[in-house]
Parts: C-alpha cells; structure tokens; sequence
C-alpha cells in the first residue's frame, strides 16, 4: 500500500472555527507568544499561560472536525496514512485518523511538571492551579513551549523519509524544526500544498499548490488521489 504522510498546521482547522497563529485574526495578534507560550511565562505567570490554555481548550470542546480532516480520515481506507501535525487540537483523531503524531503537544492533555512521563487527558476544559499529578506536582499543558525540545521530530523524519506522497495543509512553515520536514521527502516524491495564500507557486520543483481552503482543497485532492489509485 503506497504510504501517504501529511504535515498540517492551523489553517486545515481554520474552518472548523479554530484561530489560526499568523493570519490577521490569528491567536498571536492580541498575544506575545513570549508572555504566553515559554517556560518563562510559566515561571513568572503560570496563572496566565494556564488561562490562555483553558480558553483555547474550552473553545476546542464545540469545535468539529471539518471536510478536510474527514478526507485524511478517508484516505487511510486506500493508503498507508501517516499525519504529522503541529495542531494540538484533536480534530484528526475525531475525524478518524488513527496515525497521528502531535509535534507541538496536545491541547486536551496535561502533564506533570516534576515527572514529565505523566500525562493526563483532561475531562473538562480547565487546569488549574493546584491541579496534581498522582504524585502531588502542579500539571502543566502538555505542549511543546518555543525553545523546548520537540520530542517526535525524529520519528516524523524517519516517517517524512519513507513517504511515497507528501501533502503539506494550512501551515506557514516559519517554525521549526517542523518547517524542516519538507527537506526530508524523498527526491521523487510528488508534494501537494493546501493554502489560500501560499507563497510557494507551481513552478517550485516537485510541488502542486492548490490554492484554496482546505475544507474545499483537501477533499478534491483526496478523491484526486484515490481516482488515480483504482
Ligand atoms: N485552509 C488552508 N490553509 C489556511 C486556511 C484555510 N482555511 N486559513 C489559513 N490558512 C493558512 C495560512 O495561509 C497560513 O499559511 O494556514 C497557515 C497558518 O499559518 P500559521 O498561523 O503560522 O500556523 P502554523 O503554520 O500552524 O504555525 C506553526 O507556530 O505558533 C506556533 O506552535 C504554533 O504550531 C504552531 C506553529
């Protein structure tokens, strides 16, 4: 079975009524990430990252997955499917998705601040101050803050290395290492790009740009893909 891996960020869950980071409405245009999304900011204001988090957290609750996610969802019934995500929303995995690796964390889960290796899924959206782990310390969201280490980015390499199509959703590719990722397809290998607004055009080497949103994009290249497959 040909092996599909798709990189998304925040534009495929734009429709589903999710901010993105970078557009003009985006979740950092009222916020510094360095006030929010850092271990500093944690230190010095935890009460703040916590609130930022639950709002997020809370909004994501009446959030639904979109066209696009059902689609990926889809494709596994055709493909080896792999998603590689940046969201730490779990719009995939209510999709159906079943392959699914968070880079940047997950937004529903917390984990502990003494012993990382404890992790929570959350059955409501707050955390609190004074919310511990089984062994007594502060939880913490379970999200990868800029300048911690991005623990699965050696296993979506070795994933991004063996794909046979590379499609990359709704993200601006500006933070790495996941903006990275690309240099890893393999050198045949068709890449497909999903944006409104992508700066990337037709003629880059290798890469189809489709132009619009993804609830609209996706199904279309999906149907696409499992058309020239049977
Ligand atoms: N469909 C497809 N793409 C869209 C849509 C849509 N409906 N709406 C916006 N986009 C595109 C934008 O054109 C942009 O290229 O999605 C991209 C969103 O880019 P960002 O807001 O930068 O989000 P992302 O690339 O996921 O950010 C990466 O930055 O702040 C960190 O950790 C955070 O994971 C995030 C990372």
């Amino acid at each position: 079975m040909k092996k599909i891996v798709v990189l998304t960020g925040a534009g495929i869950s734009a429709e589903s009524g999710i901010k993105t980071f970078r557009d003009d409405d985006g979740l950092w245009r009222n916020h510094r990430f360095e006030d929010l999304a850092t271990p500093s900011a944690w230190q010095q204001n935890p009460q703040l990252v916590l609130d930022f988090y639950n709002v997020r957290r809370k909004q994501l609750l009446e959030c639904k997955p979109n066209a696009a996610h059902l689609a990926l969802a889809d494709l596994e019934n055709h493909f080896q499917v792999q998603i590689i995500t940046q969201n730490v929303d779990d719009l995939h995995e209510r999709a159906g998705s079943s392959q699914v690796l968070h880079l940047h964390g997950e937004l529903r889960k917390a984990r502990s601040t003494k012993h990382p290796e404890l992790v929570y899924l959350l059955d409501s959206w707050e955390l609190k101050l004074g919310d511990n782990c089984e062994r007594g310390a502060q939880l913490r969201p379970h999200i990868v803050w800029f300048g911690e280490y991005v623990p699965h980015i050696d296993e979506a390499i070795e994933q991004v290395k063996k794909a046979d199509y590379f499609i990359v959703i709704g993200t601006s590719l500006v933070v790495y290492p996941a903006a990275g990722l690309v240099d890893f397809v393999p050198k045949n290998c068709p890449i497909f790009l999903i944006d409104p607004k992508t700066k990337l055009s037709d003629d880059t080497t290798n890469v189809r740009v489709i132009a619009e949103k993804a609830a609209i994009g996706v199904p279309k290249l999906v149907q696409q893909l499992i058309q020239q497959k049977l």
